[in-house]
C-alpha cells in the first residue's frame, strides 16, 4: 500500500492523502476512521457500482465501527445534472444527514463529480471522501477537487473546487470494470504520458498488451504514476488558473464531441479522438514533429482507442461547442498543444479554420 500526500500549500487543512494499493479498502478505512471520519458515513453510488460493491463497502465500514448507509442513483453521464444534485440532497435531508456525517463517493467520475458537488454545497459543505472504482476516476477525476454537473449542453458548467478528505484507490475494484470503461480510462493515462511524462509514454508503448490484460504489476505502477503527476500539478495550481490546464489536452475538442453526440460518445473515447485532433493541430502549427504525432496515434491504436470522428457529425456544431467550452478566455479558445511527447503548453488560441480542417480530416 502506497500513500501519496497532496499538500495544498498555505492551506494545510485541505491537504489529504491518496491511499493506493490492491485489496486495501479495510486498512484504508481504518486509517480514515482514525482521523475521526467515523461518525456517520453516507455512501453514494450509481446503480451499477451499488449492485456490485455498495453493500460490501457499507458492511465493511459498519464492521469497522463506522456506521454507514447507501444511497443510489441511476448510472451514466445523464445523471450529472442539477436535478440529480437536488434529488441526492433531498434524500440526504430526508435521512436527516447533517454536517457531522461524511459523504463517500463510491464509483466512477460521474459519481465523484456529482457527490463532490453535493458535498460542497449541502448545508454549506460537508466532508467527503473519494473511493474511485473506474480507471478514469482512479487516475484522474478523484484527485484535485474539481466537482460539478453538466448544464445547458455544456460539460461541467456548474461546479466547484472542493477537495476530498481522503482518496482511497483500491486497484482490485477495477476487476469488475467492463472492458469498454477500462479502455476509456486508458485514454486519460495516455494523456499523462503525452503532457508530462515521456517515460510513462514509453512504458505504455512497451506494455500496451499487459495493460490491456490488466496485469496487476503494470496496472498498479501506471495508476500510481498518474496519481503522482496529477497531485504534482494540483499542488501548483489548485484552481486551474495556469499549469493545471495542461490536463485538458484532448478535452477542448473531446468535450465538444461528447456534447454534440448527446453523450453517446463517452468521455474516454472523446478524449482519445480529441488528443489525435489536438496533436495534429500542434503538428500543423509547426510545434510537433510528425513522428511524435504518429507515435501518439499508434499508441492509441494499440490500446484499441478511437481516433476518428463519426462522418455524420456536424462540423459547425462541433466548432460552436468548442466556443461554448467553459475554458474559453476573453473570446479566444485556449488549446493545450505539445512540443514533444512529455512537454505541453497552453496556446492562446488556434485559428478556427485549422480546427475545422482537422475535424474534417478525422472524419473517415
Ligand atoms: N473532476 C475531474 O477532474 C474529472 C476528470 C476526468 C473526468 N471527469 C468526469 O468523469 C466522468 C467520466 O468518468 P467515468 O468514465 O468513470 O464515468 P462513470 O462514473 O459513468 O463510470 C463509467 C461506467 O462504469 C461503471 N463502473 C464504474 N466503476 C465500476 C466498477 N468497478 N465495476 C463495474 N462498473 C463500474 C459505472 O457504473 C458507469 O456505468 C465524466 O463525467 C467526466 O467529465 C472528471
Amino acid at each position: 500500500m502506497k500513500r501519496i500526500k497532496v499538500s495544498l500549500a498555505r492551506r494545510s487543512d485541505r491537504s489529504y492523502e491518496i491511499i493506493i494499493g490492491r485489496d486495501i479498502l479495510e486498512r484504508a478505512c481504518m486509517l480514515v476512521s482514525q482521523r475521526g471520519c467515523s461518525r456517520r458515513m453516507v455512501v453514494i453510488a450509481d446503480s451499477n457500482v451499488a449492485g456490485l460493491h455498495g453493500e460490501a463497502c457499507v458492511a465493511l465500514m459498519c464492521r469497522l465501527g463506522m456506521p454507514a448507509e447507501l444511497i443510489t442513483f441511476p448510472a451514466g453521464e445523464a445523471s450529472k445534472t442539477i436535478d440529480m444534485v437536488l434529488s441526492v440532497s433531498t434524500e440526504l435531508l430526508e435521512r436527516k444527514v447533517d454536517r457531522s456525517a461524511t459523504l463517500v463517493a463510491l464509483g466512477g467520475g460521474v459519481t465523484g463529480d456529482l457527490v463532490g458537488f453535493v458535498a460542497s454545497i449541502y448545508m454549506r459543505s460537508i466532508p467527503f471522501i473519494q473511493i474511485p472504482t473506474s480507471l478514469i476516476a482512479q487516475v484522474d477525476s478523484s484527485i484535485g477537487g474539481k466537482t460539478g454537473v453538466d448544464f445547458k449542453g455544456g460539460k461541467n458548467l456548474l461546479g466547484s473546487f472542493y477537495q476530498p478528505k481522503d482518496v482511497i484507490i483500491d486497484i482490485s475494484w477495477l476487476d469488475t470494470l467492463p472492458e469498454k470503461e477500462f479502455k476509456n480510462g486508458l485514454a486519460e493515462v495516455v494523456k499523462y504520458g503525452i503532457i508530462d511524462d515521456a517515460d510513462l509514454f514509453e512504458t505504455l508503448e512497451w506494455e500496451a498488451s499487459a495493460l490491456l490484460e490488466r496485469s496487476p504489476g503494470i496496472l498498479e505502477r501506471v495508476v500510481e504514476r498518474c496519481c503522482a503527476i496529477k497531485k504534482g500539478i494540483v499542488e501548483i495550481d489548485e484552481y486551474d488558473l495556469g499549469i493545471r490546464r495542461i490536463l485538458n489536452f484532448g478535452h477542448t475538442i473531446g468535450h465538444a464531441l461528447e456534447g454534440v453526440s448527446d453523450y453517446r460518445i463517452n468521455h474516454g473515447t472523446a478524449v482519445s479522438i480529441g488528443m489525435v485532433a489536438e496533436a495534429r493541430i500542434a503538428e500543423k502549427k509547426g510545434c510537433l514533429d510528425r513522428r511524435e504525432r504518429e507515435r501518439i496515434e499508434a499508441l492509441l491504436d494499440s490500446l484499441g482507442l478511437e481516433r476518428t470522428i463519426p462522418v455524420d457529425m456536424d462540423t459547425n456544431e462541433l466548432l460552436s461547442r468548442i466556443g461554448l467550452d467553459k475554458k474559453r478566455r476573453g473570446g479566444k479558445v485556449p488549446f493545450v498543444l505539445i512540443k514533444k511527447i512529455g512537454v505541453s503548453f497552453i496556446n492562446g488560441s488556434v485559428d478556427e479554420n485549422l480546427v475545422k480542417e482537422t475535424i474534417e480530416e478525422l472524419k473517415v
